[in-house]
């Protein structure tokens, strides 16, 4: 049976009857696929449901799940001082130098099951959670988060403290996608499933979740995301932090604003020299 059939089945068992041995077996197949790029928690793809041009396979959180649900917690120190406990199905990735990325030392983890591209930079600290994956050349600055299976293209800049969301909790259904050449400033955050199209630049500070309003000057018109349909930020849109004013009456009376994020215009040649990146560090 394919991995994705026994997943779904073992998924379903309730969990005190779970046929451990072949939900182990199935979880370490799934980490082996997830490391080496060939399964992922969502694809590019044209196909009939794509939504904006992505289909995730659910089945690929279940198989995560199952694995914490497997997991007892166990040793992982590294010394007498060092200490770290996790449950035993989460490794950290065995990465070698023949993987072609740069883990620089400092407190920063990948967790196995997370696919990394040739040439990735990671600054510590920074987490890669399982499921993530991080295509080539992308460089995640310090203090910054991949949360599990959030994907994430060729040469996406991830500036210090930036943040993007995991689909493990709370139980959301499509992982955080932001795809090649987007820069993403420093502090921004980006949750729930969010899809950010190709070339999009984020201002440092931007929050985005499924239910930020986006409001797309350039165009007129307010980009949302809706329980069945997440928010997808257009290819190259130059997004920056805002706020807008609300309507109910008595916050009409105080005055009060909320948080809006406002695209400004599409990427032009000022955006590219504002988030131009220095070769001689990759
Ligand atoms: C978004 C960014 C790239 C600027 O892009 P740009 O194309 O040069 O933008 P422009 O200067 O042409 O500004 C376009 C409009 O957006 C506004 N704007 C630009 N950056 C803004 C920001 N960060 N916050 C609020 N408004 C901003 C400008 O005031 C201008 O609006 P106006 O015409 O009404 O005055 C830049 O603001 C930014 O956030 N850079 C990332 C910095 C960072 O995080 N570095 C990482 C280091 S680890």
């Amino acid at each position: 049976m394919m991995l994705h059939d026994r997943i779904e089945q073992l998924f379903a068992q309730p969990p005190d009857k779970l046929d451990r041995p072949a939900a182990l077996q199935a979880f370490n197949e799934l980490r082996f696929f997830l490391n080496n790029g060939e399964v992922r928690a969502a694809v590019p793809s044209a196909a009939v449901g794509n939504v904006a041009g992505w289909i995730v396979n659910p089945w690929v959180k279940q198989g995560i799940l199952l694995g914490f649900r497997l997991g007892e917690i166990a040793d992982f120190s590294l010394s007498d001082s060092m200490r770290f406990f996790d449950k035993s199905t989460l490794p950290l990735r065995k990465l070698t130098v023949d993987h072609h990325v740069r883990v620089v030392p400092g407190g920063s983890s990948v967790r196995d099951g997370a696919y990394l591209g040739p040439s990735v930079v990671m600054m510590p600290p920074a987490f890669i959670n399982i499921g993530a994956y991080v295509d080539a050349g992308t460089m995640i600055d310090s203090h910054a988060l991949v949360g599990s299976c959030a994907q994430v293209g060729k040469r996406v800049h991830l500036s210090a403290g930036a943040q993007l969301g995991g689909v493990l909790e709370p139980v959301n259904g499509m992982p955080v996608i932001v795809e090649d050449d987007v820069f993403i400033g420093g502090n921004a955050g980006i949750f729930e499933g969010v899809i950010v199209k190709h070339h999009a630049v984020m201002a440092a500070g931007v929050l985005l979740t499924g239910s930020t309003p986006v409001y797309d000057v350039v165009n007129g018109k307010v980009l949302r995301g809706s329980r069945t349909a997440p928010l997808v930020i257009p290819e190259g849109a130059v997004i920056v932090p805002g706020t807008r004013p609300m309507s109910q009456p008595y916050a009409r009376e105080q005055g009060l604003s909320a948080y809006a994020a406002i695209i400004v215009k599409y990427r032009d040649a000022r955006t590219d020299a504002a988030t131009a990146l220095e070769e001689s560090l990759r």
